[in-house]
């Protein structure tokens, strides 16, 4: 996988061509103090002007475990007032207005799907720019976007190309798990569609499975061949309740992107699945046996202890878990320089 492949895959990139055949989005440009806010780990808290709130920490008989905390000991965690974004945030309320109140966030190529447990609602559905920073703040997956988006490609000797971020902000949308697919294109050819949510078993895809092939074929053929920049790539899709399919995202074709119920062995050499026969290989998961936990459960830390935080404490909550992290490190690097 070249960076350029990368480069492509942004969404900034494909929205415009596939604008029609996606769900409505905005893209608004990052700025850059606000990427360094994403990136920096020391300032957490965020007083965005749309929580109206004040940042001191309440007074009250319930707030002793803060002691415990013992925010002032740790030099590299400090809470400092947030900083404030006042035109960026106008411009992101406005958008998320225009699109009708809630928002599913993303930047240039990754949702933060691994900090969904964060959140109050357990969802990414976001209303304010607040309820995006803590999403983003927490994501491992955004922190990627940022930082080595380019890790894995085989070019890596060449100069990274430069990127502009974007905040993307998409139409909240009730996708149903069980009608999203991935699909694989190698040289221009939908080669493979796997069911995206490979955890789960869901009876109507068996059923329907020459129908939806059919169904992705088709979308496939008169909206997405030959119209995107490259001829090898991955695409989602979303089929709805009336059948008709929604491209979802582009991802590039290589390990970044997740194989699900392929290998990229063989979509690589399309050794395993025979492609010789007309129409793409079609995997799905054909029985409860196999049912797997969510991945995204590897992430999640007890829902009591999310539940330890209510309203904008839920700010307290990361605060106190990047200080954790921190903790561990340090102990994990004094450990290391210990003599055995
Ligand atoms: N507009 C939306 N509203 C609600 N959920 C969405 C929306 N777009 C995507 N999702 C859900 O989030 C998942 C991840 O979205 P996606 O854009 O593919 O992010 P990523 O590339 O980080 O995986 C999708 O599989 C879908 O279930
Ligand atoms: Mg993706």
């Amino acid at each position: 996988m070249k960076k350029e492949q990368v480069v492509h895959c942004q969404f900034s990139v494909w929205y415009p061509i596939f604008k029609k055949h996606t769900i409505k989005s905005v893209i608004l440009p990052l700025p850059h103090n606000v990427i360094d806010y994403l990136l920096d780990d020391g300032t957490l808290v965020v007083s965005g002007s749309d929580h109206n709130s004040q940042q001191t920490h309440t007074n009250n008989s319930d707030s002793d475990a803060e002691e415990d905390i013992q925010w002032s000991d740790d030099e590299t965690t400090t809470t400092v007032t947030a900083p404030e974004f006042p035109e960026f945030t106008s411009k992101v309320q406005e958008a998320i207005n225009t699109l009708g109140g809630r928002v599913f966030p993303k930047l240039n190529w990754s949702a933060p799907q691994d900090a969904n447990w964060i959140a109050l609602n357990s969802s990414l559905q976001c209303h304010s720019l607040s309820d995006i920073f803590l999403l983003f703040k927490s994501s491992d997956f955004i922190t990627h976007d940022l930082t080595q988006p380019f890790d894995v490609c085989s070019d890596r000797d060449s100069a990274d190309p430069v990127i502009n971020y974007e905040l993307v902000l998409r139409k909240w949308s009730e996708l149903i798990p069980g009608g999203e697919f991935r699909c694989f294109v190698k040289e221009n050819k939908l080669i493979a569609i796997s069911q995206r949510d490979y955890t789960q078993y869901y009876q109507h895809v068996l059923k329907q499975e020459e129908q939806l092939c059919h169904a992705i074929q088709d979308f496939f053929s008169e909206h997405i061949q030959y119209n995107f920049l490259d001829e090898d790539f991955v695409f989602d899709v979303y089929r709805d309740s009336q059948g008709r399919v929604w491209l979802i995202d582009v991802n590039p074709f290589g390990e970044v992107t997740d194989s699900l119920l392929f290998s990229w062995e063989e979509l690589r050499c399309g050794g395993g699945i025979s492609l010789q026969q007309e129409g793409p290989a079609f995997r799905c998961t054909t029985s409860e046996v196999t049912v797997q936990p969510s991945p995204c459960l590897s992430f999640r830390i007890p829902r009591d202890f999310v539940d330890l935080s209510t309203g904008e404490d839920a700010y307290k909550l990361i605060d106190f878990l990047k200080l954790k992290k921190n903790q561990q490190q340090q102990e994990e690097e004094e450990e290391a320089v210990a003599p055995q």
